[in-house]
């Protein structure tokens, strides 16, 4: 395995967290290297169901060290509210570790998000409201310098740079917006109460993925979103502020690209999308609700109903050589069970012209019409399968023709959240 990076192949939700967590059975370190908690990593142990927003999903594994590289955004109140919560449960979480140069999402980017959503009205792009897109943003805009997790552990340094901060934003805040301003105390010591608890896991991360590279551990390097969901490569401008893509995972966690071995795409059997943005294969309303009920497809972070239609192979496909992927994991396979045919989609028709690669163009995608497939359904449970030749006929069938759309083998078949309902593919 060495390092491999777990990537989303589509608009997020794919059930990376199940994958990470999967392959994390044999990992030293799970990284993960962008987002913050915009992203909901769902986890099934048995009977017992966790839900990740910030903190890698190999958390479960005492012995495998997790943490959030230099590319994430980290929320402290969120991040010591989902610490409290493992702790609960019996998880010590002494095996977590946070970039000091990760940059943190504080009260006035949750503001920010929120106001920039409103004034947008029917332009939103439908974020989660978490303060992501701000917090990268003041990231990029450098000065007056954001918080990073390494300055929570000083309270004077942490108050002056809230200062700074408001001065400029309560501009914005008040005359772009029209909101009462925030009050530089008060945020300081929301932010405060928080910071004490989580400061102990700043650490310099860059030196941990490096030395644990150079022993020849076992790395995951997890993303927190999907491919079209990609500052750069996604259906812009409906993305979110980072990079997913496995291109992102050097960017975020300082490994060089030569030194991943693996990239493991995961893909939904279906697709799915939360906030605005074009869904080309979206289905029908009746269709649709199918999926939705049958998948559980409510945003594990808001709460939203997720948007569903047909696998997109042209998304898939393009997925597969954005991010070099290597091998396809393939989830939430069992959804289709009741179906009797299942469209995927092969390619995009743009005025008479056939597609097999997204546009990259916006402007383009928006006018494409998804060419289908229809494969046959295989009208009965996969939920036990443990074995390929388990699976019936007709969704190895659907499976093979998975692989041959990505073109890179499928290693993994998801037919169930737990652990259990998985088919590792030889
Ligand atoms: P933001 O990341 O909160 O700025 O949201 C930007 C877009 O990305 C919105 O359409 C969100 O719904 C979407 N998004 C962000 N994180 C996730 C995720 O983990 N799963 C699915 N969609 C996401």
């Amino acid at each position: 395995m060495a390092i491999t990076v777990v990537v989303g192949a589509q608009w997020g939700d794919e059930g990376k967290g199940k994958i990470t967590d999967i392959l994390a059975e044999d990992a030293d370190l799970v990284v993960r290297y962008q987002g913050g908690n915009n992203a909901g990593h769902t986890v099934v142990i048995g009977d017992e169901e966790f839900k990740l927003h910030l903190i890698p999903s190999g958390i479960l594994h005492p012995d495998c060290t997790c943490i959030m590289a230099d590319g994430t955004v980290v929320d402290p109140e969120v991040l010591a509210e989902e610490i409290k919560c493992l702790q609960e449960r019996g998880y010590s979480c002494d095996n977590l570790r946070v970039s000091c140069n990760a940059h943190v999402i504080m009260p006035y980017h949750r503001l920010l998000d929120g106001l920039a959503e409103e004034a947008r009205g029917g332009k939103s792009i439908g974020t989660t409201r978490r303060g992501i897109g701000p917090a990268y943003t003041d990231k990029t805009a450098r000065m007056p310098q954001p918080v990073r997790f390494g300055d929570l552990a000083d309270g004077q340094k942490l108050r002056g740079l809230i200062a700074d901060q408001l001065a400029q934003k309560n501009v914005i805040i008040q005359q772009l917006y029209q909101h009462p301003p925030l009050n530089p105390h008060e945020v300081f010591e929301e932010v405060w109460a928080s910071a004490q608890l989580v400061s102990k896991y700043a650490a310099d991360t860059h030196k941990i993925v490096q030395g644990s590279a150079q022993a020849g551990e076992q790395i995951i390097l997890e993303g927190a979103q999907g491919t079209f969901l990609d500052l750069d490569y996604g259906t812009y401008p409906f993305v979110t502020s980072s990079h997913p893509v496995a291109g992102g995972a050097c960017l975020g966690t300082g490994v060089g690209p030569t030194a991943i071995d693996q990239v493991t795409l995961v893909c939904k059997a279906y697709t799915t999308r939360v906030g605005a943005g074009i869904l080309p294969t979206e289905a029908p309303d009746e269709a649709a609700q199918e999926l939705r009920d049958r998948g559980c497809e409510y945003g594990t972070t808001t709460g939203r109903p997720r948007r569903c239609g047909w696998l997109d192979g042209v998304v898939l496909h393009s997925a597969a050589m954005i991010n070099g992927a290597t091998s396809v994991a393939l989830t939430q396979l069992d959804v289709l069970d009741t179906l009797a045919k299942i469209p995927v989609c092969i390619g995009y028709e743009i005025e008479g012209v056939l597609l097999d690669t997204v546009p990259a163009w916006a402007e383009e995608l928006v006018k494409v019409r998804p060419v289908y497939e229809e494969l046959a359904g295989w009208q009965q449970p996969l939920g036990e399968a443990r074995e390929w030749t388990q699976l019936p006929p007709a969704a190895r069938a659907y499976v093979e023709r998975v692989a041959e759309i990505a073109g890179v083998p499928v290693g993994m078949i998801s037919v169930g959240p737990s652990r259990e309902q998985t088919i590792i593919v030889d």
